[in-house]
């Protein structure tokens, strides 16, 4: 059987992959262009893509919007027809102008999570540029929804439900990890697809929603889609391709993983991370290494007294000092065993399996 395509408002993708954004500097314009090229959703992170940039060090917000507008119109360069998203997480620093550079820079679809973004339909108003909240519970999608249709008399244009088996930031502790193990959030995902319908019939649209955290291959896409959802979010594969803005360092850092190199870690922003075992993750566990510089990246960090900056070993990350960093990836990242191209991954993924 064909997947069906992804509908999102007045957008039309040509498969419904979402490629999920993964900062800092591993999913920009090379990996976001590609994918939206193949007929998936490419979503570029606004996590401090100016870090490459001349004056970061000192005018890190202006070097992040001068190289997302940069990065939006290279990605629209390679996907002239494609769908580009920018992923902006709710509990940033100047949240509200990251928002409008994006827009501003021609963004299709604004993707926020790390927090609900209650304000995000306000920040949109009067453009056509689609917003997709990040969720990992029912309840999350209740109290944000409500808020939006009771403030600004609208809804969401997609949903991203993301579960436990995701890289990066996750929405849970480390005890509901635990309790996930071994399944595919399907419970959880059955409540949270109830309280879209809800909101579905309030607004008389579709809302598709889509589901990222472990998703790998293709029997995986068919499980989801029977479940009721649209699509999946998808991040670990991608890291893997040519195309992956990452340096090839980090790459490798997934192709040589084994399942025990996986684990969890406590960022900064008091949040639980999922991220490769390596020297770096050993000793933040044990020692704090104080930030030389603050980057006003997120609100819930303390440069005082936080155990390391994560800005900064993000960075290190996207530049291959792979020892010295946070390498983020999802839970499958140990089944990755080479590195492809996206068209090749595409085609992997939306081949009939029969
Ligand atoms: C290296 C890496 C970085 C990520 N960075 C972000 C981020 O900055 N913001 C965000 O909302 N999600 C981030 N994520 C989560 C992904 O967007 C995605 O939802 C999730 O990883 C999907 O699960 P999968 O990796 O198993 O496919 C990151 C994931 C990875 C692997």
């Amino acid at each position: 059987m064909n997947l069906p395509e992804l509908k999102i408002g007045d957008l039309t993708a040509r498969f419904p992959i979402v490629q999920g954004g993964m900062g800092i500097g591993i999913s920009l314009s090379g990996l976001a262009g590609a994918v939206a090229k193949e007929g998936g959703v490419g979503i570029i992170s606004a996590a401090q893509p100016g870090f490459n940039e001349p004056d970061f060090f000192n005018n890190s917000f202006g070097a992040n919007c001068r190289a997302l507008t940069k990065e939006l119109k290279k990605a629209r360069e390679i996907a002239p027809e494609g769908i580009i998203g920018v992923n902006i997480m709710s509990r940033g620093y100047y949240y509200d102008d990251y928002v409008k550079c994006a827009v501003e820079g021609g963004a299709d679809l604004i993707v926020s999570g790390a927090g609900l973004p209650m304000d995000l339909p306000g920040l949109v108003e009067g453009t056509n540029v689609k917003i997709a909240p990040i969720v990992s519970s029912a309840k999350a999608a209740r109290v944000l929804l409500n808020v939006w249709a009771r403030h600004h008399k609208r809804t969401a244009d997609l949903v991203v439900i993301e579960g436990p088996k995701a890289g990066g930031h996750l929405g849970y502790t480390r005890e509901q990890v635990a309790e996930h193990a071994n399944d595919g959030y399907e419970k959880e995902i059955t409540e949270i697809l109830a309280v879209i319908r809800t909101f579905e019939e309030k607004f008389d649209r579709k809302i598709p929603v889509v589901f990222g955290g472990g998703v790998f291959d293709r029997k995986d896409i068919d499980h989801y889609l029977s479940l009721g959802l649209s699509g999946v979010q998808m991040a670990t594969r991608f890291v893997a391709t040519y195309e992956c803005d990452a340096a090839p360092e980090f790459k490798q850092m997934y192709v040589n993983a084994k399942k025990e190199d996986i684990t969890l870690v406590n960022s900064p922003v008091h949040m639980v991370g999922r991220a490769l075992l390596n020297p770096f993750v050993k000793h933040i566990s044990k020692d704090r290494l104080p930030p030389e510089t603050c980057f006003h990246c997120l609100k819930t960090c303390d440069p005082r007294t936080t155990q390391y900056c994560i800005s900064m070993a993000l960075i290190r990350a996207a530049r291959g000092d792979v020892d010295h960093a946070l390498i983020f990836c999802g839970a499958n990242a140990w089944r990755v065993d080479k590195i492809q191209s996206v068209h090749d991954l595409m085609m992997e993924l939306t081949a009939d399996p029969e």
